[in-house]
């Protein structure tokens, strides 16, 4: 049977397989996907390996950088990205990388948030792995604005100098902010350590900006406690992204559509439960 993996570490909380399941049961594919923990400091080895016999790949932190410098082939999202979250064995026995991270983001928000990104000024903190990933597709949907905003400056200047060619990006640090934008989006690892990034409660307008966070979990992240608290028309986290992101894959190896929607409700609900 075809094996796919998502390769990280750590990767056991990986919820990657259930929805590569999800989407092989409702169209019949036949294909086999697990976690595959990577040593810290032996990733390629352990991909080369795994593309022995393997289709496919996932990669997720603290991987995306390496699987980025392992390709023979990469697509021009990916390049710019300088990250690969997708790997696919070609024909000829090299490795294709993709990153569709962004695109995950943008159909979470768009299809399933239901929020337009035309003409709207979006606030993106964090200048990390995460970030790169997604800044050409923000930049695709016409914003207003987007600005880069991270703990080190220097970080938001490079990101904000490399996509500048593409749309109206620019960069800041956090405290000089405080007008209220639209769209705010988390990306830093800062809920990770249960931490907030420290912006104004101000770039909030109650009722208008919606907010979303990468991250995903059980329960409410701090960031989008922080946005509820703060009266954000929307608080959303990542995990739509995820399945957004999975299903691009999915389709791309098995040339079938998937249906998202039964997918995102089935895991909220297992994960709620
Ligand atoms: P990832 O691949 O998840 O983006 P990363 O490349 O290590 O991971 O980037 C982590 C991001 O989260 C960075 O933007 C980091 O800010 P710095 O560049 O200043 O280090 C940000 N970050 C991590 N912890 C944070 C915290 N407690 N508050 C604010 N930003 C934080």
């Amino acid at each position: 049977m075809d094996q796919y993996v998502v390769f990280g570490n750590p990767v056991g909380h990986s919820k990657s397989p259930a929805i590569h399941r999800l989407f092989a049961e409702q169209t019949g594919e036949q294909l086999e996907y697990s976690t595959l923990l990577a040593p810290l400091e032996d990733f390629a080895n352990c991909a080369l390996g795994f593309f022995k016999q393997g289709r496919g790949a996932n990669v997720t932190v603290p991987f995306k950088e390496d699987a980025f410098r392992l390709c023979d082939q990469l697509t021009d999202r990916a390049r710019r990205a300088g990250a690969v979250n997708m790997l696919t064995r070609l024909d000829n026995g090299g490795l294709r990388g993709d990153n569709t991270d962004g695109l995950g983001l943008v159909r979470d928000l768009t299809v399933n948030v239901g929020v337009s990104l035309k003409g709207k000024r979006i606030l993106l903190l964090g200048a990390g792995g995460a970030v790169r990933g997604v800044i050409e597709s923000l930049l695709e949907q016409e914003p207003a604005s987007l600005i880069i905003a991270n703990r080190t400056v220097e970080k938001a200047e490079q990101l904000a100098q490399i996509f500048a060619e593409l749309g109206p990006v620019a960069s800041s640090g956090f405290d000089w902010l405080e007008e209220s934008v639209d769209i705010i989006i988390n990306a830093t690892s800062a809920s990770l350590a249960g931490e907030l990034p420290p912006i104004a409660a101000s770039l909030i307008e109650p009722g208008v900006t919606v907010c979303y966070d990468m991250m995903y979990g059980k329960e409410p992240t701090p960031f989008c406690r922080w946005a509820s608290e703060h009266g954000a028309k929307l608080s959303v986290d990542g995990f739509g992204m995820l399945v957004e992101q999975a299903a691009v894959a999915f389709t791309y190896w098995r040339g079938v559509e998937v249906d998202t929607a039964p997918v995102l409700k089935a895991l909220r609900a297992e994960m709620a439960g």
